[in-house]
C-alpha cells in the first residue's frame, strides 16, 4: 500500500520500481519502534587521528546526553575487524547501528546482514559501494560530507591561487575508502580546466601522519620540482610539513599546500601561513545521527542522503574557526 508517508519518501528519491508498479523502497527496511531510549551500536574505523577521536567523542556525548546506551567498537584500521564488530552488534541485539565503513566494498556484507537481522543501519561519514547497497533500500541513510565537492573546492582554490600552474604531489587517503576515491575525483575534475595544473606523483598515505610523512619524503625526493601538495587529510599534511621542514624547505613558500579536515594543528598551520587552504570535513556527527534515529522511529521521512555543508578556510577566516577546531 502506498501511504502518504511512503509518497513523501518517494519524493525524497527513495522509491523503487518493481513489476507490480511503484513500491516505496523504504518498505524493505527494518522498522524501529518508538522508545524513550535505544541501544545504539557505533562501529568506528580507527582511532589514530584527531578527526576520529572528535567523531567518537561526539557520539559518546550525544548518547550520554540522551541517556541512551552506546555499544562502541574500534576496528583499528581493519575492514575485516569492522565486519566482525557489526556482527557482534547484531548478536547483542542493538536497536540500531551507526557504521563508519573503512572501505567501500568490504563493508557491504555487514550492511546486508544488519538488514537481514532486522536492525536499521545508518552510514556515518563514509559510504559503501553504491552499486552494491543503496540508501533507503539496504540501509536507512548516509549522513556525511560530499567528498567530491571537498576535492573540487581544494582544487579550484589552489588553481586560482597559483595562476593555474603547479606541479602537484597528491597524498591519497586509505585505498578503497570513499573519501580517498571521491576527494581524488573532485580535485581532478576541478584542475581539468587548467592545463598547467599537473599531478606529478600520487600515492596513499592511509590518512595517517607517519605514513604521510614517509610517503611525502619518498615522492618529494623523486620529484624535487614539485610546487604544491594536495593531501586528502590534515594528519598526512602535518606529516608532510614535518618532512618538508626536515629537508630545509618552507611549507607555504617552497610548496603551496591544500588540505582537508579542520584539526587544530592544521588550523594553526593555516594561521602560520604553512597551509594555503583547508577544506572542512566536520566529524561531529552525534546530534545529526541521533536526531535521524528519532525521526526514523517516528515514521518521518529520512532522506537517503543527508549531506553536511563544508566551509573553506584560509588565512582570512581561520581565526574565527580556531575555537571549533579539535
Ligand atoms: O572519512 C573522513 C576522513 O577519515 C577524514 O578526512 C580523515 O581524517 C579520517 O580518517
Amino acid at each position: 500500500m502506498i501511504t502518504r508517508r511512503s509518497l513523501l519518501q518517494i519524493a525524497a528519491g527513495s522509491a523503487a520500481f518493481t513489476g507490480l508498479g511503484l513500491v516505496p523502497a523504504y518498505a524493505d527496511l527494518p522498522k524501529l519502534k518508538k522508545k524513550d531510549s535505544y541501544k545504539v551500536g557505533f562501529a568506528q574505523t580507527e582511532s589514530n587521528n584527531p578527526w576520529r577521536l572528535a567523531q567518537t567523542a561526539s557520539m559518546k556525548d550525544e548518547a550520554q546526553k540522551r541517556g541512551w546506551q552506546l555499544v562502541y567498537t574500534d576496528a583499528a584500521g581493519s575492514a575485516a575487524k569492522q565486519v566482525a564488530d557489526v556482527r557482534s552488534m547484531i548478536a547483542q541485539k542493538v536497536d540500531v547501528i551507526l557504521l563508519s565503513p573503512r572501505e567501500e566494498k568490504p563493508l557491504v556484507p555487514a550492511v546486508m546482514e544488519a538488514k537481514k537481522a532486522g536492525i536499521p543501519l545508518f552510514l556515518i561519514d563514509r559510504g559503501v559501494d553504491v552499486n552494491l547497497a543503496k540508501g533507503g533500500t539496504d540501509y536507512v541513510a548516509f549522513i556525511g560530507s560530499d567528498f567530491v565537492k571537498e576535492g573540487e573546492m581544494a582544487g579550484e582554490f589552489l588553481a586560482k591561487s597559483v595562476n593555474g600552474k603547479a606541479k602537484i604531489i597528491e597524498l591519497q587517503g586509505t585505498v578503497g575508502s570513499s573519501p580517498a576515491n571521491d576527494r581524488k575525483a573532485g580535485f581532478e575534475k576541478a584542475i581539468k580546466a587548467y592545463p598547467d595544473m599537473k599531478i606529478i606523483a600520487s600515492q596513499s598515505g592511509d590518512f595517517a601522519r607517519d605514513k604521510g610523512r614517509q610517503v611525502f619524503e619518498t615522492l618529494y625526493q623523486a620529484h624535487p620540482d614539485a610546487t604544491a601538495l594536495y593531501s586528502h587529510n590534515d594528519e598526512m599534511t602535518m606529516g608532510a610539513i614535518a618532512a618538508m621542514e626536515a629537508a630545509g624547505k618552507a611549507p607555504g613558500k617552497d610548496l603551496i599546500l591544500a588540505s582537508i579536515d579542520g584539526t587544530r594543528d592544521a588550523a594553526q598551520a593555516v594561521s602560520d601561513g604553512k597551509i594555503l587552504v583547508l577544506i572542512e570535513c566536520n566529524p561531529k556527527f552525534g546530534p545529526a545521527a541521533f536526531d535521524a534515529i528519532v525521526k526514523y522511529a517516528a515514521g518521518e521521512t529520512v532522506a537517503p542522503r543527508l549531506v553536511n555543508t563544508d566551509r573553506l578556510f584560509n588565512k582570512d577566516n581561520i581565526a574565527a574557526y580556531m575555537p571549533e577546531s579539535y
